[in-house]
């Protein structure tokens, strides 16, 4: 299921009231992680590509686009959000790919209600997953309204 939305669906209420700082290097680390994929094309698991494989393929292909681009500082702070991203080295990194998961469960539940579907697989492979407070706060948030949704449901 990968549908891209609006960068700013990325950022949910509790980052908006973070520092400047950080919602910022959120921001530019989704965009350079977007850039990676769109221009390797959006390899998925089932692709059977393997991790190292497409982290491979991203970083050529960043590497690439900085060089057509004349290099400069502007180039090593694409790299630099890049490998943050991959490494999971900064909060922001972490939060990025936190909300990269909070999205995909939220359309989940989004499809489940619509259609009255189960989709269990999604929150399976997303649990135990979320690194941050506020991702983990967000998680639990859709998982109480999907289980107050399925218990309705057998009622
Ligand atoms: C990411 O990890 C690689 C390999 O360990 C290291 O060379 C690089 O400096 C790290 N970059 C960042 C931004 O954390
Ligand atoms: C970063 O975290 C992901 C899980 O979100 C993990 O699969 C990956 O191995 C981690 N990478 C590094 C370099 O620690």
């Amino acid at each position: 299921m990968i549908v891209h939305r609006p960068l700013l669906l990325l950022l949910p209420l509790p980052l908006i009231f973070s520092p400047c700082a950080t919602v910022l290097r959120c921001i530019k680390i989704a965009i350079v992680h977007d850039i990676a994929e769109a221009i390797v094309g959006d390899i998925t698991p089932s692709d059977g590509v393997p991790k190292a494989e497409k982290s491979r393929l991203e970083q050529a292909a960043l590497n690439e686009m900085c060089e057509i681009l004349g290099g400069g500082i502007r180039a090593e702070e694409i790299k630099e959000l890049w490998e943050e991203y991959e490494n999971n080295s900064s909060l922001e990194a972490n939060l990025v790919k936190d909300f990269d998961k909070v999205e995909m469960i939220l359309q989940a539940l989004e499809y489940e209600t619509e259609h009255g579907k189960v989709l269990d697989e999604f929150y399976l492979s997303t649990a135990g997953k979320i690194q941050t407070e506020i991702g983990k706060s967000w998680a639990a948030e859709i998982h109480a309204r999907r289980n107050s949704r399925l218990k309705n449901k057998l009622n």
